[in-house]
């Protein structure tokens, strides 16, 4: 069989561990042979391809980023797309795609496999918002990474009597956020499913200060006050999927917070370096089983479906079952953990 693989959306710390565990075995077990696609679906879109081989990808399990590169390019939105991806799909002889991505690469592949092209996916996302599957690879690292962060701030933030406001990725659903903050032991965390009351994390900053500590404040790029509007909002930019381009919350923040409490508040955004640099030992390990079972899903003519981790056992959902609808944060996760706040 011919093989093609693509990476879309977001980059995200395990995508080359994928690669490698389904080419490896791709080829070791089965005797396939691969044909890489660059950036997302603009790769069979545009015929941009890249020789994808056992020596293309020695040496790739630890590194970040994506050797098949990644874009937002969405088919649907572009005029006889789909049927530019089959040409171009029967012009290589590829019997079979693997597409490695989030909500919508992963998206675009479930349509794509309902008009009939053989496609298994793979979620990746450092959001973990993809339902289906218990974690997606990427998670951990972004967790980790702000984890770390928060815990060098702690220090910074007591000798300032400052409150920091750390702002962490997480468009719509605030995983990142929780676990970070619970780990890096918050006094405050604010996601998108639980709009936020300004004066009560206000008095929370206040409690925290009459204890001597300094405050400090995780917060998802996502996350919203109670009274509703768009302080989230940079600019009213969309990408080819729709999405707003989120960013601006943790600064609007600390500058509520300094003119209500009259405490000096600083905002930190840690932005795409929760995207880059090695995975986690945990994401390099999911994301290789994840590659393994997918080229194993392609071998036995599987498609449309998606790998997902369940426990510790790697099943396969229908796609849609990822896809259909976001996995956000559940009520009594985020009740459990309030109890620590301020
Ligand atoms: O989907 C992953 C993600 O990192 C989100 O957390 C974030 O909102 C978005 O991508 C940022 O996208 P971009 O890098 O295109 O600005």
């Amino acid at each position: 069989m011919r093989v093609g693989m693509l990476t879309g959306g977001g980059d995200c710390p395990g995508l080359n561990a994928v690669i490698r565990g389904a080419v490896r075995k791709g080829v070791a077990a089965y005797g396939h042979e691969f044909i890489g696609f660059r950036d997302g679906w603009r790769g069979p879109l545009e015929n941009d391809t890249i020789a994808l081989d056992v020596d293309a990808v020695r040496g790739i399990l630890p590194r970040g980023g994506t050797i098949l590169g990644s874009s937002r390019t969405n088919p649907f939105a572009i005029d006889n797309g789909v049927e530019r991806i089959k040409d171009n799909l029967a012009q290589h002889g590829v019997d079979a795609l693997i597409a490695i991505g989030g909500e919508d690469t992963l998206g675009v592949a479930t349509k794509l496999a309902d008009l009939g092209v053989n496609v298994v996916g793979v979620p990746k996302t450092i959001d973990n918002d993809l339902s289906g599957t218990d974690f997606t690879f990427g998670f951990d690292t972004a967790v980790n990474i702000a984890t770390e962060a928060i815990d060098r701030l702690h220090t910074t933030a007591e000798s300032h009597h400052r409150v920091l406001v750390v702002e962490v990725m997480g468009r719509h659903a605030g995983w990142i956020a929780l676990h970070s903050g619970m780990a890096g032991g918050a006094n405050i965390i604010l996601i998108p499913e639980r709009p936020f009351d300004i004066d009560k994390v206000c008095a929370q900053v206040e409690s925290r200060f009459a204890t001597q500590y300094s405050p400090i404040i995780v917060v998802s790029e996502g996350a919203v006050p109670a009274e509703g509007g768009d302080m989230s909002l940079v600019s009213g930019e969309k990408d080819a999927f729709g999405h707003v381009r989120l960013g601006g919350i943790g600064d609007r923040l600390a500058s509520e917070i300094e003119r209500r409490t009259g405490k000096e508040a600083r905002a930190v955004v840690l932005g795409h370096v929760q995207r880059g640099g090695t995975p986690t030992a945990f994401d390099r390990w999911l994301a290789t089983r994840f590659g393994l079972h997918a080229i194993t899903a392609v071998h036995e003519g599987d498609f449309g479906t998606m790998m997902a981790l369940r426990g510790t056992e790697i099943a396969r959902v229908p796609l849609s079952e990822g896809t259909d609808q976001l996995k956000t944060v559940r009520p009594d996760l985020y009740d459990e953990v309030e109890v620590l706040f301020g």
